[in-house]
């Protein structure tokens, strides 16, 4: 009779009175021997049940405590206490499994979120959780949806690769060697990885671009959903060792058309958000202020959640050149009066400060830059034509957003085999070890761009959170592998 139950979320949104329902949760709060808050993780909103003097006996009332799970079966009535219609009266009540209030790490007060990310385990069970984890459900499926309506083909890449798709060399060794120091060596003394599993040396992904480039260049349009690591030493607020990332590739696009979808999709994904979430957007909204106003005035954000939510879809992202980046960098007086930490030239890979102030001071919404120097940028990324010698760029984007940063990293694709081979040669990538990946420029090549959006940063962003650990379930992060 389990699957008889009705979701909270679902019985608080009828007016109907007078039938019977089984309802089951877990207790956020009993007030008086009879008002229990029961939440099934449908919606933040708790559904009362009533339980009338004498129904209980004394013993199990007293295993009524927060966090203890309970099936309820009653009559659904309609409500005095305000804001819901309706609340269940109970008939029979049934405790499923107890929970001890001395043990209970979830009071009912508010807890930081330093708290929470180290009772990780629990904390869907907040509110501010329960909003952020059924938007990032959301968002999800918005992705799935987004890429469907257009016709492309969802491609599941490696998790375990033999390349660096990045060129970056931050990457997670997979290996079934001993680490003990017995691994087989060949004769130059260095490790034997032709008697590894894979017989080669091989890592988790930073990236599925390469594979998703192959299957563009038969679907036309394909993207990746899946997880991605990096064994990058950043303990920051946006920084994860695992993420999860979005990588669509299109064939026959350039990089205008490549802005153009990137802009598309985050604007979809936040309407979508608008469109089935708000009642977790308007709690995380609330939340947000409140958390504003402990902040001195000078540093408070300009916009609320839902404010700059609906400016970003109601408004074009700004599109400009790394030089003009450059350029209103040295021109702004944040520069003049020496306040950057590091410096700004033409050439730097610009640090998060830099990006910062060019969204969250300068233009005050997403900045779309293009035409990255080419010595800081992938290997893959297209050569500009007709470029000063020693000022080469490349067809790189990057969307800046505000409060995060770099939320999409992205470029139209270098589709000329022989000026691949030469960005590989400079770069020292094994040419010959990725004759697989440079066969698409043998046989059919053709112009082609694609990006990677940071799934966690853009959830971030769409709920407000400030910290990358506290919109994935379980963080991996430098020294830290809870859970
Ligand atoms: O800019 P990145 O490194 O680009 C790529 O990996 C390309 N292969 C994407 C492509 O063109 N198909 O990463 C893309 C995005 C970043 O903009 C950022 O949002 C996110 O991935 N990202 C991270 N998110 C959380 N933690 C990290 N350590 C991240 N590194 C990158
Ligand atoms: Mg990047």
């Amino acid at each position: 009779m389990f699957n008889k139950r009705i979701k909270v979320k679902d019985l608080l949104q009828t007016e109907q009175t007078g039938h019977e329902v089984t309802v089951m949760g877990w207790v956020r709060t009993f007030r008086n021997n009879q008002f229990i808050a029961l939440n099934d993780g449908s919606t933040n909103n708790n559904l009362q049940v009533v339980t009338e003097l004498g129904l209980l006996d004394d013993a199990t009332i007293k295993r009524i405590t927060t966090g203890a799970s309970l099936k309820v079966v009653g009559e659904v009535v309609p409500s005095l206490g305000k804001g819901q219609k309706v609340e269940v009266k109970a008939r029979t009540l049934e405790i499923l499994g107890d929970s001890d209030a001395e043990k209970y790490p979830l009071q009912p007060k508010k807890h930081s979120l330093e708290f929470l990310r180290e009772k990780a385990h629990l904390r869907f069970r907040t509110n501010t959780f329960g909003s952020v984890f059924r938007l990032r459900h959301a968002l999800a499926f918005a992705i799935h949806q987004f890429f469907n309506e257009k016709g492309f083909v969802y491609l599941h890449t490696p998790i375990i690769t033999a390349s660096d798709a990045e060129g970056a060399g931050e990457m997670f060794r997979v290996t079934t060697l001993p680490i003990d120091g017995t691994a087989p060596r060949t004769a130059d003394g260095s490790i034997d990885f032709a008697e590894d599993f894979f017989g080669k040396s091989t890592n988790l992904t930073v990236s599925g671009q390469l594979e998703g480039e192959l299957g563009a260049m038969a679907f036309s349009d394909i993207y990746t959903f899946g997880p991605t690591f990096r064994a990058e030493n950043s303990n920051t607020t946006r920084h994860l060792a695992e993420f999860w990332m979005i990588e669509p590739e299109v064939a026959f696009n350039d990089i205008e058309d490549n802005m153009n979808l990137a802009e598309e999709f985050i604007q979809y994904l936040i309407r979508y958000a608008m469109e089935h979430n708000m009642e977790d957007l308007e709690f995380l909204d609330a939340r947000l202020a409140e958390e504003e106003k402990a902040k001195p005035q000078n540093e408070r954000a300009e916009f609320g959640l839902l404010e700059k939510l609906k400016f970003v879809v109601d408004n074009q992202f700004e599109r400009i050149t790394y030089t003009e980046a450059i350029q209103i960098l040295l021109d702004s007086p944040h520069y003049k009066k020496k306040k950057f930490k590091y410096d700004v030239s033409w050439g730097i890979d610009m640090q998060s400060e830099h990006e910062r102030y060019l969204v969250e001071k300068h233009f005050k919404k997403p900045v779309i830059v293009t035409g990255y120097p080419a010595a800081i940028k992938a290997f893959y990324m297209r050569l500009n034509d007709g470029c000063e010698p020693g000022k080469e760029t490349v067809a790189a984007m990057d969307i800046l957003a505000p409060g995060i940063g770099e939320i999409v990293g992205g470029s139209q694709r270098e589709e000329r085999l022989d000026k691949l081979e030469q960005r590989m040669k400079d770069f020292h990538i094994p040419v010959e070890e990725m004759s697989w990946y440079l066969d698409t420029r043998r046989f059919g090549s053709v112009p082609h761009a694609g990006f990677g959006l940071g799934f966690e940063r853009m959830v971030q962003f769409v709920t407000g959170m400030t910290n990358i650990r506290d919109v994935i379930a379980f963080a991996r992060t430098p020294k830290n592998c809870e859970f």
